[in-house]
């Protein structure tokens, strides 16, 4: 497994199909947010200090009241099984094996209940994508509390799906294919809508189709063989084609508010965190809504192209917050000296997101474990040449503006 990361994509884009590689490389865009998330931690630098006795280190935090190793944790990645067959499964053994949380993915390619199995009593969270349902909204929060998720994770930037040029010049959306629905097709509520569609929508399994194509029946057969319940089942009860289409009506509610957070709050006890804010107002406000903690968060550059870089936006939210709630942050973490400058500039931990990806691509669960195993190295050996012997002395002062 390549150490270096640009390396290590090509490996995973050599094992990856054209569509695969193009949907979880993209940004939004001309891809600049994606360019803007590394660039920004080129203008930081860290300063390193000498003769501190650094011989015993001590990278672990405090998150929500678990102590973890490190300030790292596994980003909500949906569709994982376009990196690789065994998916969420191998992701979920590789965290377990390596300590490091996993956020479980609202798009996962698995139900959430069997990636708990393999957690086994590693830590997990769950992201919520707010659908249109808020029985849905309910039922999927319940189940990430009979699994043992121990925090909520909002996505509050992708209402709709960017514009993710790549994809589009392919035309391909591994959602429309049946991929990364696993959370809904494994669902009660979600399930009970493919039986008693909405008033006028009675016909959704059975309406008239225009004349198939060749690519048409082929993205049918994708459909049918994703069904949980088997290809035949999916054919007889056209669930399989109309668990997709619901899919597309449900899945995101754009008009969510602020006044929406107290029914997420009335019907959970778990820490809630909002991802993807951006600016110091955003974050003010999640503290006067009670928040619990935030995600710094552009989705990987994958929604508005040309939007502010993360690292640039967290040293105004850390300020507009005040150490009142932990903030995370993730978009173009890459290496142990970015973890480090997170943290000097605000951050309690980073969410990891596209290198494990192409670790779980390139090598399957190990490829996963070696990925999070340089991070992690690379962060305790850059915080010991840094000349700190605890996540406690990584403050500002440890890094200064480029120039
Ligand atoms: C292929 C792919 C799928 C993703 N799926 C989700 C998702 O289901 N839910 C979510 O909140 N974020 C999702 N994200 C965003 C990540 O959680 C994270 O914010 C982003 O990948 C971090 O940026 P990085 O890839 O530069 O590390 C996805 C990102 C990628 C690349």
């Amino acid at each position: 497994m390549p150490v270096d990361g640009r390396k290590l994509e090509r490996a995973a884009k050599r094992a990856m199909s054209r569509e695969a590689y193009a949907y979880v490389a993209a940004g939004a865009g001309a891809g600049r947010t994606m360019a803007a998330n590394t660039a920004a931690f080129d203008r930081v630098r860290i300063v390193p200090r000498m003769l501190r006795d650094v011989s015993t280190r001590d990278t672990s935090v405090e998150l929500f009241g678990r102590r973890l190793d490190s300030p790292v944790l596994l980003a909500p990645i949906g569709v994982l099984e376009l990196a690789d067959r065994d998916a969420d499964h191998a992701v979920a053994r590789a965290a377990a094996a390596e300590g490091v949380p996993m956020v479980i993915s609202n798009q996962a390619s698995t139900p959430m209940e069997e990636i708990a199995a393999d957690l086994g009593d590693s830590p997990r969270w769950f992201q919520l994508y707010w659908s249109t349902s808020d029985d849905l909204v309910e039922s999927l929060v319940s189940r990430a509390e009979a699994i043992g998720a121990e925090a909520i994770a909002v996505t509050l930037d992708t209402t709709m799906l960017g514009w993710r040029t790549r994809d589009l010049d392919i035309a391909y959306l591994p959602f429309l294919r049946g991929k990364g629905i696993a959370q809904y097709t494994s669902d009660p509520v979600f399930r009970g809508l493919l039986d008693n569609p909405p008033e006028g929508e009675s016909d959704i399994a059975t309406r008239e189709q225009p004349k198939p194509t060749l690519r048409a029946l082929g993205t049918l057969l994708q459909v049918l063989r994703n069904w949980p319940d088997g290809a035949l089942d999916g054919l007889r009860t056209g669930h399989a084609r109309a668990a997709v289409e619901r899919f597309t009506q449900i899945y995101s509610r754009p008009s969510l508010r602020w006044e929406d957070l107290p029914y997420l709050r009335e019907r959970t006890k778990l820490p809630i965190l909002l991802k993807g804010i951006l600016h110091p107002d955003d974050a003010r406000r999640a503290v006067d809504e009670g928040i619990d903690g935030i995600v710094v968060s552009n989705h990987g550059g994958r929604q508005v192209d040309g939007s502010v870089a993360t690292f640039d936006a967290l040293p105004g939210i850390a300020e507009s917050v005040g150490g009142r709630i932990p903030i995370l942050m993730d978009s173009g973490i890459r290496g142990g000296a970015d973890v480090f400058k997170a943290l000097a500039l605000g951050a309690t931990a980073v969410l990891v997101g596209r290198p494990y990806v192409y670790g779980l691509a390139a090598g399957g669960e190990a490829g996963v474990r070696e990925v999070i195993q340089n991070l992690v190295g690379e962060f305790d050996l850059t915080m010991g040449l840094a000349g700190c012997t605890s996540v406690a002395e990584i403050g500002p002062e440890t890094v200064a503006r480029d120039g």
